[in-house]
């Protein structure tokens, strides 16, 4: 007796159990699941309802610096809140250490726009585009002593691609300092070929952007990360995986006993190169990279999900304003495609659409949703099983989904700052209608409740990924 709160009648769901049962709550805990628990200050009644592990959304850019003059929409403030709505507990944005400055400084700079401004709890992961001694020997290991235990790196992007031996040294780093190593694989110079071709044929509007990387291109530099991993002896996650060629890659390298991992994206789900094909810059919308394929890869992506190639499903959060100066018309109405701002908005839509789409159409079951939205996102960063399960002891970090509601996406629903979402009209059916953070209600039907600011830093452990090695192996 004496819960703060009890959730009372509802399907409890974790990625590997299904049971009806209460959830009792106290000082920001999972204290008991139990057959009829006693009295609480607050009570739920979640009859007919999924009681799952609140989302974590481990790929998201949250007032992330950019180099072109563009603005992301989302702040901290902002951007948890909209990921509250759509039935996530904690998110994982990036800190970008930009290239002739510190990393150390990068992350504390991050930490400094995150702080008193969350509606849920959130961790970093720090980018690195500048390998020096000083970042990788010096500063790497006091970012992982602070809780931000996994790198990213790209292998794309004018002031963000690292070149070979700078993967590898990136590589040999995080081995030493068990961090876990995240990649975009996108090859940068092709992608640099190929525009120019299309700058001399004229094709300069956003559908170019994807015809400017094809998933050869990021076949390719998937397959090269892999190798560079295999020769370091480093565990790799490759992120926003866009269709079939590259989950070969990714299973041809799991056959081999390398521990690749990887996740997708709802963009690679619903989304083809179709939609960048606009007279207008209203393309410039769905202009994100890796770029939405085909209806063939999308159905490759759904089939490596139900068959759990895919250690998590992410959103890949990157909102720019359509209608803004800073945002995605930041060049002008008619620029080339290679200056419009690459990122889409998706932090409130990932979860309902993985759901609706996945779920409630039978493509994946309940548990792997639960595994593809939370639980393993806590395994694979570091923060199981204080996140990511319904468990005693657990962070009470709980999402109460309906899943017969029918939803309709539209702007004018969302809660994130951006001015569209890429996902308009789409009909769903499930959806999150109370979500709970450290025990107290964060969201409530699709829309904010109380303040921001009680959102707290994660500080993570190492990702289960990485292998506990022996004094003797180094
Ligand atoms: O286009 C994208 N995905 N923008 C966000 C940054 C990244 O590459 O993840
Ligand atoms: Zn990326
Ligand atoms: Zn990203
Ligand atoms: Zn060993």
């Amino acid at each position: 007796t004496g819960f703060d709160l009890i959730i009372r009648n509802g399907t409890v769901v974790t990625a590997s159990d299904t049971m009806l049962c209460d959830v009792g709550i106290r000082n920001g805990k999972v204290v008991a699941l139990a057959d009829k628990l006693g009295t609480a200050a607050r009570e739920i009644d979640a009859t007919g309802l999924l009681i799952m592990p609140g989302g974590i959304d481990s790929h998201v850019h949250l007032a992330q610096p950019t180099s072109d003059g563009s603005v992301m929409a989302d702040d901290f403030e902002s951007g948890t809140r909209s990921a509250a709505c759509g039935g996530n507990t904690t998110v994982i944005p990036f800190s970008l250490q930009e290239r002739g400055t510190s990393l150390l400084k990068s992350v504390e700079e991050h930490h400094q726009r995150a702080k008193g401004k969350c509606y849920i709890d959130y961790a970093l992961h720090a980018i690195i585009t500048d390998p020096t001694p000083q970042a990788l020997e010096k500063e790497l290991p006091q970012v992982v002593q602070g809780g931000v235990t996994s790198v990213k790196i790209f292998m794309t992007y004018q002031d963000m691609a690292l070149n070979d031996a700078e993967i590898f040294k990136v590589m040999e780093a995080t081995r030493r300092e068990d961090a876990l190593t995240m990649v975009h694989a996108e090859n940068f110079d092709a992608i640099q070929q190929m525009t120019e071709r299309l700058e001399r044929a004229g094709q300069t509007g956003p559908r170019g952007h994807a015809e400017s990387r094809p998933i050869v291109v990021e076949r390719e530099a998937t397959h090269r990360a892999i190798s560079f991993a295999e020769l370091v002896d480093v565990p790799l996650f490759v992120v926003h995986v866009s269709g079939g060629d590259v989950i070969e890659q990714i299973e041809w390298a799991k056959r081999r006993g390398l521990p690749i991992y990887a996740e997708t994206c709802p963009q690679y789900l619903t989304l083809t190169a179709e939609d960048l094909d606009n007279a207008n810059m209203e393309g410039s919308k769905y202009v994100c990279s890796p770029p939405p394929r085909d209806k063939a890869n999308q159905k490759a992506c759904w089939d490596a999900l139900a068959r759990d190639v895919f250690s998590t499903f992410t959103s890949d959060h990157c909102p720019f304003i359509y209608g803004s100066d800073t945002g995605k018309k930041k060049a002008g109405a008619d620029a080339s495609f290679k200056y419009v701002p690459n990122g889409i908005p998706g932090v409130e839509t990932r979860l309902p659409i993985l759901f609706s789409k996945g779920v409630s159409e039978g493509r994946i079951s309940l548990n792997q949703f639960v595994a593809l939205s939370a639980t393993n996102h806590a395994k694979v960063y570091g923060m199981y099983p204080q996140k990511g399960t319904i468990a005693i002891g657990s962070d009470a970090d709980i999402a109460i989904w309906d899943p017969h509601k029918r939803v309709t996406i539209s702007q004018s629903m969302l809660n994130h700052n951006c001015d569209y979402t890429p996902y308009e009209g789409m009909e769903l059916k499930g959806y999150p209608v109370t979500v709970i953070s450290n025990g107290e209600v964060v969201a409530e039907n699709g829309r904010p409740v109380g303040s921001a600011g009680k959102g707290k830093f994660i500080l993570r452990g190492k990702s289960s990924l990485v292998p506990s090695r022996h004094p003797f192996e180094a």
